[in-house]
């Protein structure tokens, strides 16, 4: 069932001096949307007939244009967490006459009885604010307690794409397209992209785990592993956990190291950016590291398109990565003991978040590991150039022994 949109009209009443929607009356209108919700659909008692009362243990508001009186604002709801007892609740603010989004807000409930104690959340929740509609052709898998949005394609041995942050799995699309003869699987980390995004602090540990899971539910033992950036920290952490289940390994725009301390306090500033600006501060700030410094032909649609994916990050996404991001391991001890994992390091030869230079130290360090230097690029090479990235991974997946 797909969730009401909810219009409501801004009044004088709920506004300041300037003549702006003030933001108290701003989170009531939020909350006056998803009464509405439940008010058209099963009944503004849903919860209480269940013995259960959604408590708000955060919220996060951000307010992203100026709203008048007379302005009608279209409130949409998503459903992007059920956990046992909690729930999330993403909502924006449109104005109706020219679609601008003028607020966003994610809200993380506990269901509780009345003596205050955690409670299930009502199975029957999904259905009252809907589930998000998946575009293209990714499908949902649950593991973990998480819903992964996910990418699959093709038959054959399996190629398993991990993105960096804060991005999703369509960096991936040329070579998702165009691998025949392989299962391409190329899921959103939890937090970012399709994926729920659950309110709380993840690791490299959580998105290992997550993907091993995600294997083992989509019928998969062994893979190639293609991780890109924050992509290749979390397959470091697959082969630390399932290294037999690993049968190829391409590290692509990645490094091995941990942060210095001052790539810890960077993350920590990005932290406090991200609360502050939102995600749209968090992909002003990246974009112009991720790419080429010389524009290659179809860059500017490139920067939108990035510009949006990682806007569209839930702030809950954002800031858990980052903490992993920072407590992340050093890598290093385990590159000498890949031997028998045939190896490829690709890197953009113009990478400035994970120089050339560091990805030919790490396939020094990988026994019989390849390096490709791929001109034209910058962090995101398999985006910046689809064709020689998906030939040079075509290549490598050629010299693999055949699965058993
Ligand atoms: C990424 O692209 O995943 C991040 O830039 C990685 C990092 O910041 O270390």
């Amino acid at each position: 069932m797909a969730t009401p949109e909810i219009d409501l009209t801004v009044y004088p009443d709920e506004c300041d001096a300037y003549g702006h929607l003030n933001q108290a009356s701003f989170v009531a209108l939020f909350e006056r949307a998803r009464w509405e919700v439940l008010a058209r659909g099963p009944g503004m008692d849903f919860f209480t007939r269940r013995g259960v009362w959604p408590a708000v243990r955060k919220s996060v508001v951000e307010y992203l244009a100026q709203a008048y009186p007379g302005d009608v604002l279209r409130f949409s709801q998503l459903l992007v967490h059920v956990g046992r007892t909690s729930f999330t609740i993403r909502q924006m603010a449109r104005r109706q006459r020219d679609d601008l989004l003028v607020a966003t807000a994610e809200l993380v409930f506990v269901c509780v009885d009345q003596r205050g104690t955690p409670v299930p959340v009502p199975s029957e929740l999904p259905n009252v604010f809907g589930d998000r509609p998946l575009p293209g052709n990714l499908r949902r898998v649950a593991v973990n307690g998480v819903n992964l949005a996910v990418l699959a394609k093709g038959q054959g041995p399996a190629i398993l794409f991990v993105h960096g942050y804060p991005l999703d799995h369509s960096i991936w699309e040329h070579q998702v397209a165009h691998l025949d003869g392989w299962t391409r699987i190329a899921p959103d980390l939890r937090g970012m992209g399709q994926s729920d995004a659950p309110d709380l602090g993840y690791s490299m540990q959580t998105y290992a785990e997550d993907l091993l899971a995600l294997l083992t539910a989509m019928g998969v033992d062994k893979v190639v592993l293609c991780g890109l950036s924050m992509g290749g920290y979390v397959a470091f952490e697959m082969l630390r956990r399932a290294r037999e289940r690993v049968r190829g390994l391409i590290l692509m725009d990645t490094r091995a190291e941990a942060d210095t301390p001052e790539g810890k306090k960077a993350r920590d500033a990005a932290a406090q950016q991200a609360r502050e600006g939102g995600a749209d501060a968090i992909a002003g700030a990246m974009l112009p590291k991720m790419l080429a410094t010389a524009p290659a032909p179809g860059q500017p649609e490139l920067r939108q398109k990035l510009q949006r994916m990682m806007a569209a990050t839930p702030m809950a996404g954002i800031l858990s990565a980052l903490s992993a991001l920072k407590e992340r391991p050093d890598s290093h001890p385990l590159l000498p003991t890949l031997t028998g994992i045939p190896t490829l390091v690709v890197v953009g030869e113009d990478d400035q978040i994970t120089p050339v230079a560091g990805a030919r130290t790490m396939a020094a360090a990988i026994p019989g590991a390849q390096l490709r230097v791929v001109p034209g690029a910058g962090h995101l090479t398999p985006l910046e150039q689809p064709d020689v990235t998906t030939r040079a991974v075509a290549d490598f997946l050629a010299t693999l022994p055949r699965a058993e």
